[in-house]
């Protein structure tokens, strides 16, 4: 989405672009350091523009590179059901949603904020005239929290899923220590309710990093910013191409083979090999894959993988603190 198009369709007008960024960075400050005021924009049509222009145009692609991460069985079949947007904001991922759909799709957002519901009202009519979004869900149901949980709390967002009895749920959070433990207890009420844990996790097993101080399972995407809107990161000194987030899916009518291994961490390369911290079958291991061997295309790819890639494996040799191993294929690659 440029921010060309989105312009005209704020509901806040900002006279220039200088007006537009001191908007963002008084939102981004209530964002990181005064989280106590985090509700604040959500009265305030200058701050709520501000938030459409800067977040909805930069975590939009978010949800196409989180899918990538996901079984193409699940996927077709979650283009069929009612994406039901929680938390949606100015609709980010409802749009996101329909741009990745390339066809008319089910959508239907719940909100609490009236100005955000007028923000994203707008500019669904804007862009999408002839397609309606939806007041009650039809057929199988996909409930979707981006950015949202973090900001409602684990009981709400429990509360929506005994609401609304989903086929299936993701969750696009904030990829921090902060927001981990309440993922957690997320997960945890919906493993009880029944779901089957699709992404990120190997099992249903108890999570390994439950009750560390240090680590947190978070992921990182790579993303391409349209040129308009990588100017304006630019302008505010913000990285919206590297981006943490905390990812969990969920499904009650799908399940799949999860891989054996997701990489938790990556840590610097040696002159010899890659290091990893990998949570395998729920246990936390560093594996050390030496790059002896490796063609120039494992190269490429092993160099390139971030937190969240899944790996399936073959253990060379068990060290005193690490595994060497061999990665047989990363992510939808074999190696
Ligand atoms: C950070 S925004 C995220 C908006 C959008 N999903 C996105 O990713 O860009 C969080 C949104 O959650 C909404 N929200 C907070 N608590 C809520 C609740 N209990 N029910 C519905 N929406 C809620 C807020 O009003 C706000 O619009």
């Amino acid at each position: 989405m440029d921010l060309n198009n989105l312009l005209p369709l704020l509901i806040y007008k900002f006279k220039s672009e200088s007006d537009l960024v001191k908007a963002i960075e008084e939102l981004s400050l209530k964002f990181t350091q005064k989280r106590e005021q985090i509700s604040d924009y959500l009265k305030d049509e200058r701050l709520t523009s501000a938030y459409t222009a800067f977040y909805l145009t930069t975590n939009m692609p978010k949800l196409e590179a989180v899918f990538k991460w996901m079984p193409e069985t699940w996927l077709a079949q979650i283009k069929n059901s009612t994406f039901i947007d929680v938390g949606a904001g100015p609709g980010t991922f409802s749009l996101a949603f329909r741009e990745w759909a390339e066809v008319p799709v089910k959508v239907m957002q719940i909100e609490t904020s009236p100005v955000m519901r007028d923000q994203a009202k707008r500019i669904w009519e804007g862009l999408y005239p002839d397609e309606k979004l939806l007041l009650k869900a039809e057929g199988e149901t996909f409930l979707f929290f981006g950015h949202s949980a973090n900001e409602m709390g684990v009981e709400a967002a429990l509360r929506y899923v005994k609401e609304y009895n989903p086929d299936h749920i993701l969750f696009i959070e904030p990829g921090t220590k902060e927001f981990f433990p309440q993922m957690l207890k997320i997960r945890e009420g919906l493993l009880r309710y029944g779901f089957n844990i699709l992404f990120p996790c190997p099992n249903a097993d108890e999570c390994p990093l439950k009750d560390s101080s240090t680590d947190w399972c978070h992921q990182f995407i790579q993303v391409r910013q349209e040129s308009d809107v990588e100017r304006l990161s630019q302008i505010v000194k913000k990285d919206r191409r590297h981006l943490p987030l905390t990812v969990h899916a969920f499904s009650k009518s799908f399940s799949t083979v999860n891989p054996t291994s997701r990489v938790v961490r990556v840590f610097p390369e040696t002159k010899f090999s890659y290091e990893w911290e990998s949570c395998e079958l729920n246990h936390i291991e560093h594996y050390q894959i030496m790059k002896r061997g490796l063609t120039k295309d494992a190269h490429a790819l092993l160099s390139e993988a971030l937190a969240g890639a899944a790996l399936e494996i073959e253990v060379e040799k068990v060290l005193e603190a690490s595994k060497r191993v061999k990665i047989k294929s990363l992510n939808k690659h074999s190696l």
